[in-house]
């Protein structure tokens, strides 16, 4: 089967690979779609420290089994991986809180990922699509959507809360606005594009374009401050969402684009004000279940800016690192 594989730090090429060998408990999948994700770019910029060379490349996938050594799965199910592999057994698995597994590997890095035709992935990391829910939402759930649901749960996100969303057009972004406005949400979106801010519009009550948007933000807060931001970007945008902020504020941060980069943080603003910085990766099971019934009652739409077959990976990286790109850029094996 084809797939993109990933030699050593930094280098990749589709190349022909033998099929994947499965063990008891394991599922194979014919992926349907997979998505190009930030972290992508990350990994092949040698972000990623725990890379283990070669590797199949992506995180993000929808399939359909066509072979199953796990009695919960069988043939023609259409599934969405997690982006660990959890053991499911050890004390967070039990709770529920899987994606802090002691024993997990992590697809795209340290086991094969989902750049290719066919995946093996371990039933226990593995959550049926309802029939409503399309491929094109579903690849979205484990890495996007259910991510940010898994945020705003842990900041007890509640109705009729002011969200802002910086990043508001990328991947993430777009698909959070949309999330926290289906929550019963006021939400305002951040772009440093006018040109972007018109598609925003579309979902978001509001969008800001000015580089300092905490005083945009205020003025259209009654000068009180937004309850919740959620940071897709990371430092070129952490300053601005934290003044964005109430007292009493939550801040969930997704967003590092410059790894590089420090953020030095103003203790005595976080006292005084009485904020909460929240760092959130993936999702657990039981979110990605949750997300997915939400998806199948809301009107969340997948953004999808272009889909590429495998053999054109190269073009649709560089689509990833245009600036003109609104939404998620998938892959079609
Ligand atoms: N924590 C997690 O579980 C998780 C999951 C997925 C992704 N991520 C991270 O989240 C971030 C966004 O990922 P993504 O896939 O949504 O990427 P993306 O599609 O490229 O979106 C990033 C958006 O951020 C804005 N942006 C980029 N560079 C910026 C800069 N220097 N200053 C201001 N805005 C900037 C851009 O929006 P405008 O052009 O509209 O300004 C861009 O559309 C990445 O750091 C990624 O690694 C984290
Ligand atoms: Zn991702
Ligand atoms: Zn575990």
């Amino acid at each position: 089967m084809k797939a993109v594989v990933v030699y050593e730090k930094g280098k990749y090429e589709i190349r022909d690979v033998p099929m994947p060998k499965l063990n008891d408990g394991d599922v194979l999948i014919r992926i349907n779609y997979a998505a190009l994700c930030y972290r992508d770019l990350l990994q092949l910029a040698g972000y990623y420290p725990r890379m283990k060379y070669p590797v199949i490349l992506g995180h993000e996938a929808v399939g359909v089994v066509v072979e199953s050594r796990d009695p919960r799965f069988k043939s023609g199910n259409r599934v969405v991986p997690l982006l660990h592999e959890p053991d499911g057994v050890c004390e967070f698995c039990l709770r529920g809180l899987d994606s802090y597994c002691i024993n997990a590997l992590s697809y795209g890095e340290n086991i094969d990922g989902f750049f290719a035709e066919y995946a093996r992935v371990s039933g226990n990391a593995l959550v049926k699509v309802p029939d409503e829910v399309p491929d094109e939402l579903a690849v979205l759930v484990p890495c996007v959507i259910a991510m940010v649901y898994k945020g705003l749960r842990r900041v007890g996100l509640t109705q009729g809360e002011t969200v802002v969303v910086t990043g508001a057009s990328g991947g993430v972004g777009i698909h959070a606005v949309q999330l926290a406005k289906a929550l019963g949400t006021r939400v305002i979106g951040v772009t440093r594009s006018p040109e972007k801010a018109g598609f925003i519009k579309q979902f978001a009550d509001d969008v800001i374009t000015e580089g300092k948007f905490s005083r945009v933000v205020k003025d259209l807060t009654g000068g009180i401050g937004a309850d919740i931001v959620i940071e897709a970007v990371g430092t070129p945008t952490i300053e601005e969402s934290i003044r964005s902020l109430r007292t009493g504020g939550r801040l969930v941060i997704i967003g590092n684009v410059n790894p590089d980069e420090v953020y030095p943080l103003r203790l005595g603003h976080l006292i005084l004000k009485d904020i909460s910085l929240v760092g959130n990766v993936r999702s657990n099971k039981p979110d990605v279940a949750e997300t997915l019934k939400l998806l199948n009652k809301s009107s969340i739409k997948p953004i999808i800016a272009a889909t590429y077959p495998l053999d054109k990976f190269n073009e649709a990286l560089e689509h990833m690192k245009g600036s003109t790109r609104i939404g998620k850029v998938l892959i079609k094996p």
